[in-house]
């Protein structure tokens, strides 16, 4: 049975164990599924080898030390603050953000015991029945248990158009006083990001028309388990590189695509040339699998 946001985030245990707390970390955010059908799996030094065989190229390498540092898709945003550190530990002055599509949703009460944790487009992630939790989506082994029955019904019951005027109204109460009893708005983040953090961290979206202020500022890159083709389609995937490539700072830059299968990390480290395009100087495990969409990509 999956972890309740509730007692994840709410209910705090300041006695357990730090490998108990990890435990739970994982198993949060592994059981998470959003609207737009990607999880937000991951778990603690998930990326410990590539990270420290990136700064060795790095180091070698690098004609000018990378200085901006962007995370996308961070999910609990552990695996940033894994990365930020062994920068800082290499000798990097590393100046790092982090974006992900959702990094803040609603616990919302519907009565005693009941919860419902939501998306903010009102989407369920996880249902809380006094302490049991129900998955919002099903795995195979589902529709043979039977559980997928339960997972159907909760969301006939808790439609996301219900869940959304629970949200407004949650809204419009905290804007009145900053204690909401019925909506909690949380921070899908790993309780290791706290407020003196020193990575700064937004929503945004891969998919979406890259704002001002993410344009041509970054010297590295990484995406790690979000540009799959399992995700998205093609075109996805080459609109999601276009918009990521605009936020690299130019000729020298770094981009790194990740992909963990099986626990081991298959990716590739690719350089902005003089000409505007990337070329692959690093391979890690198998490489990447969309290292072909990312080669032929240009930039003007
Ligand atoms: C499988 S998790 C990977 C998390 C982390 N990078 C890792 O590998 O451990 C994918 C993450 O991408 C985020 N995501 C999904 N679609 C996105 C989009 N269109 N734009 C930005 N982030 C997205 C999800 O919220 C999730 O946190």
């Amino acid at each position: 049975m999956a972890l309740s946001a509730k007692s994840f985030f709410v209910e705090n245990k300041p006695n357990l164990q730090p490998d108990i707390r990890l435990n739970l970390e994982k198993e949060f955010f592994c059981s998470i599924k959003l609207s737009n059908g990607t999880f937000k799996t991951t778990w603690p030094n998930r990326f410990k080898d590539i990270d420290l065989e990136v700064i060795k190229y790095l180091q070698k390498q690098a004609a000018v030390k990378p200085k901006t540092f962007l995370d996308i898709g961070v999910s609990s945003g552990r695996s940033t603050y894994e990365w930020f550190l062994s920068l800082k530990d290499a000798g990097f002055q590393p100046k790092m953000k982090g974006t992900d599509l959702i990094l803040t949703a609603y616990l919302i009460r519907i009565c005693s015991g009941i919860y419902v944790l939501a998306e903010k487009n009102g989407h369920p992630l996880q249902f809380d029945l006094i302490n049991v939790v129900i998955r919002s989506w099903n795995r195979r082994l589902d529709y043979f248990t039977g559980y997928f029955c339960l997972t159907i019904a909760l969301k006939r019951i808790f439609k996301p158009e219900f869940l959304l005027k629970k949200i407004h109204y949650g809204e419009k109460q905290l804007k009145k006083s900053s204690c909401q009893e019925n909506t909690k708005k949380i921070k899908l983040l790993s309780p290791i990001i706290r407020e003196d953090c020193p990575i700064e961290f937004y929503e945004d979206d891969i998919l979406a028309k890259n704002s001002g202020s993410f344009k041509r500022k970054y010297d590295m890159i990484r995406v790690c388990n979000l540009l799959n083709k399992g995700y998205f389609t093609l075109d996805q995937l080459r609109l999601g590189l276009k918009n990521i490539i605009e936020k690299l700072s130019g000729p020298g830059s770094y981009l790194l695509i990740n992909r963990t299968v099986d626990a081991i990390n298959h990716g590739a480290l690719f350089r902005f040339r003089d000409d505007g395009r990337l070329e692959s100087v690093l391979q890690l495990g198998k490489g990447s699998e969309i290292e072909d969409l990312v080669l032929e990509m240009t930039i003007d």
